[in-house]
């Protein structure tokens, strides 16, 4: 029997230095809660120059990743290094020699993580993950083991800090998209390219990664409905307020009726949900998963998405939960996924055009009669309803544009959308009419 659980650390960057110091500073209530010490053998980085923090152990690091990775005394390969090369061939080379292994990278999961999980399956290794959805949230280890027993109905989620502190600066503070994401720049609160995290990218992967684990579904993030928060103005906020919302940018899943069978329906992308919902109080950059079991009822968890320590604490947690097994010989005793690899499916996802939800509609229009009714007209042709309407700005024939801003019925997305490809080919419609989705259960 191991009586150590000797560590490979892929990485030393955010993450990485954070799993060092954890390690240092809980080590006497990790090795009390595993009943072993863990020790780290190897620290693989690019740069060997590059200034450490001091608890990083200089005779621990090198810039050979694939020694560490398959390094004869390493239990346990915990990659933190991100992206897909060379991380893909590194997990997959200890896996292949029988190493756990234990990652916060979400890409690569989303992208490999089918092949890479049934790797682990037949080595009857464990590859566990709790780190890339939402950081410190324990929410892959609920899906798994606490809500077992249960059917999940829906799973609603805040999974990216940075979109979210972006909104949520924007409600509080009327300012615009653009000014928020420089200032979120600035205090490193988003990427220098943030194209992943508020294109909704991000997001798609980790919902991916839940979507798997809630229903036992094979879930490629291409086949999310995707679209980012860079669409929302200061003006959205106000009128959604005005309504009684606020935005969230949200990532859901659910099972629904879709002909004779169930579909999923995966949808990631900013919403109005009600300023008394659950989601609504999820401020600055926390993630939250709302989820709901069909015995459980509505469950709520909320917590820091991201962080060195919030991080670390999933990934070496994620290790301790390795090492148990390790101890006791019960590799793989919970599947990886939730649900053993045979009874994993292939679900259909329902096409986006077949959603049915309320809708907030804004136009910027000509300041002319019957601009409103021909606006009412087509949306009426496609069965899409008016329930409540804001009509600001313009002056009485002039040319500033006025705005128009509508609540709708439910309506379905596809006739939607076309309304909207025909209301924007108008004369007098003067920017691309704005959608938002009503989430109304979030
Ligand atoms: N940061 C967070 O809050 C957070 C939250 C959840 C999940 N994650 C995930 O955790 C992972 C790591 O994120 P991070 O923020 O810690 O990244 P990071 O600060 O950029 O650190 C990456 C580390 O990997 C090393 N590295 C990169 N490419 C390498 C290569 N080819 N060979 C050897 N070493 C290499 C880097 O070496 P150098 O130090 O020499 O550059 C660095 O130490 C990512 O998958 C990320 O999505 C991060």
């Amino acid at each position: 029997m191991t009586r150590k659980v000797r560590v490979g650390l892929l990485g030393c960057g955010v993450v990485g230095t954070g799993i060092v110091r954890l390690l240092h500073d809980n080590a006497r209530t990790i090795e009390g809660r595993l009943g072993a010490p863990i020790e780290i053998v190897g620290i693989a980085v690019r740069d060997l120059s590059k200034p450490r923090d001091a608890i990083v152990s200089a005779p621990l690091v090198t810039e050979d990743a694939m020694s560490v990775a398959t390094h004869p005394d390493v239990d346990v390969v915990v990659e933190v290094m991100g992206g897909l090369h060379p991380a893909g061939e590194l997990v997959k080379a200890a896996l292949d020699l029988g190493k756990h292994v234990v990652t916060a990278n979400k890409a690569l999961l989303a992208e490999e993580g089918d092949a890479l999980l049934e790797t682990a399956e037949q080595k009857k290794v464990d590859l566990y993950f709790e780190a890339a959805v939402a950081g410190g949230i324990p929410i892959i280890r609920v899906l798994r083991e606490g809500l077992a027993s249960d059917r999940i109905v829906a799973l609603r989620g805040i999974v990216n800090g940075t979109s979210n502190y972006v909104l949520s600066r924007m409600q509080h503070e009327g300012l615009d998209f653009a000014d928020v994401l420089k200032d979120a720049q600035r205090l490193g609160y988003a990427e220098a390219d943030p194209t992943l995290d508020v294109g909704g990218g991000d997001a798609a992967h980790k919902l991916a990664i839940l979507a798997t684990l809630a229903y036992g579904a094979r879930v490629h993030p291409r086949e999310i409905l995707k679209e980012g928060i860079d669409t929302v103005g200061a003006v959205d906020m106000r009128y959604a307020e005005r309504f009684g919302f606020v935005i969230k940018p949200l990532a859901i899943a659910r099972p629904v009726p879709w002909g004779r069978e169930e579909a999923l329906d995966l949808r990631v992308h900013p919403a109005l949900v009600s300023k008394s919902s659950v989601l609504a109080s999820i401020g600055g950059a926390l993630n939250a998963v709302f989820v709901e079991g069909a015995m459980l009822g509505p469950c709520l968890m909320s917590g820091p998405g991201a962080g060195a320590l919030p991080t670390a604490m999933s990934v070496v947690s994620d290790i301790v939960d390795v090492g148990r097994n390790m101890l006791v010989d019960s590799h793989a005793r919970v599947p990886t996924r939730a649900f053993r690899g045979e009874s994993l499916q292939t679900m259909r996802v329902r096409p986006s055009a077949e959603h049915r939800c309320r809708w907030y509609l804004r136009f910027s229009v000509a300041d002319q009669a019957g601009v409103l009714a021909r606006i009412a007209g087509v949306l009426g042709g496609f069965d899409v309803s008016i329930e409540q309407m804001v009509q600001e700005g313009g002056r009485g024939g002039s040319s500033v544009p006025a705005t128009l801003v509508m609540l709708t019925h439910e309506a379905r997305e596809g006739d939607v959308r076309e309304a909207l490809s025909e209301i924007a080919r108008l004369a007098y419609c003067h920017e691309a009419p704005r959608a938002l989705r009503v989430e109304e259960d979030a």
